[in-house]
């Protein structure tokens, strides 16, 4: 049986998506009541680290801890990784010791090439053209704070980067519409979005992009691996805050989310990331926690 590896939201049917949702909802309920039991006992995660994280590394390790299983942390500075051996060799090794690895690197091939040699589930932290683990935690806040997404209209505002890209498929997976604003020159993957067909439209105009959306949600004008391009993208960008004046725009009770780390009055206003009636950031990076650990209880369910 081929391994269930989870590089893309596409690795998931729409079904597979909704279960571990709900689980991550009951895992997160079962956690604030102090009743969890140690399903992930002698179960160890290999965390390979290649980029800065917060989040995702202290919510893949204490997810493991809750649970009862460990998570050991691999970086290329301490790990032969960063000497120069083969990705396909460190492949065959790790995934002899652990039971399941999480990676956060630069192209999405290296990620691709490690699951091909992997004999356990691979889980994708972020690579340059996708995020998963994120869109989990942000359809799980989405349900939590306003029901289905399906059906709904979200509004990226931004760059057509990682996150972007992540949005697309979900909005494959779970048939809602996405309004992506974005400079000339910023755009999303192109084949991706002839996928998505008409529940994806490209717009120069933030306003436009969240009329009627439920969901506004934006990230950093420059990724990881970007830095150096900074500056040239603040000017590019200007005109994309998302501020209380655009969400003023969207549908009533729209809200707002960002993966973070977040730039104040770059790409969001500080006076927006910090409503609470609005923003909800803080549970979005929580639910990082527990959709992850729902999505490791099915891949290890499903490799058994
Ligand atoms: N949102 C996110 O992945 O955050 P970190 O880079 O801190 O892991
Ligand atoms: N697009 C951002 C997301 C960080 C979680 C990056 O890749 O740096």
């Amino acid at each position: 049986m081929a391994i269930r590896h989870f590089l893309t939201l596409r690795d998931l049917n729409t079904d597979e998506f909704n279960q571990i949702i709900k689980l991550a909802i009951e895992m997160k309920a079962a956690h604030r009541e102090g009743r969890q039991d140690p399903i992930f006992s002698g179960k160890v995660l290999g965390m390979i680290f290649e980029k800065s994280s917060t989040r995702t590394r202290v919510s893949f390790e204490a997810g493991m801890a809750q649970l009862g299983g460990d998570a050991l942390f691999l970086s290329p500075n301490d790990s032969q990784l960063g000497r120069g051996e083969p990705i396909e060799d460190s492949a065959r090794v790790i995934s002899r010791m652990v039971d399941i690895v999480m990676i956060r690197t630069f192209g999405h091939d290296i990620i691709e090439r490690f699951a091909q040699y992997s004999k356990v589930p691979v889980i994708n932290a972020l690579t340059d053209q996708y995020h998963p683990c994120q869109l989990l935690a942000d359809v799980q806040t989405f349900t939590e704070h306003r029901g289905s997404i399906q059906g709904k209209t979200v509004a990226w505002i931004g760059d057509g980067n990682n996150m972007c890209h992540s949005w697309i498929n979900a909005a494959i997976l779970l048939d809602f519409k996405l309004n992506i604003a974005c400079p000339e020159g910023y755009e999303p993957d192109a084949q991706l979005v002839t996928e998505a067909g008409d529940r994806v439209t490209i717009t120069r105009s933030p306003t436009e992009a969240v009329s009627g959306a439920h969901l506004v949600t934006t990230d950093v004008y420059a990724s990881m691996g970007q830095e150096t391009e900074q500056e040239v993208r603040m000017a590019h960008f200007s005109g994309f805050q998302v501020n209380h004046a655009l969400m003023s725009k969207a549908a009533d009770k729209a809200i707002f989310m960002h993966c973070l780390p977040a730039h104040r009055e770059e790409e969001v206003s500080a006076a927006l990331l910090e409503d609470e009636n609005i923003s909800v950031v803080w549970d979005e990076a929580e639910n990082r926690l527990h959709a992850q650990k729902a999505l490791m209880v099915f891949l290890l369910s499903a490799n058994v």
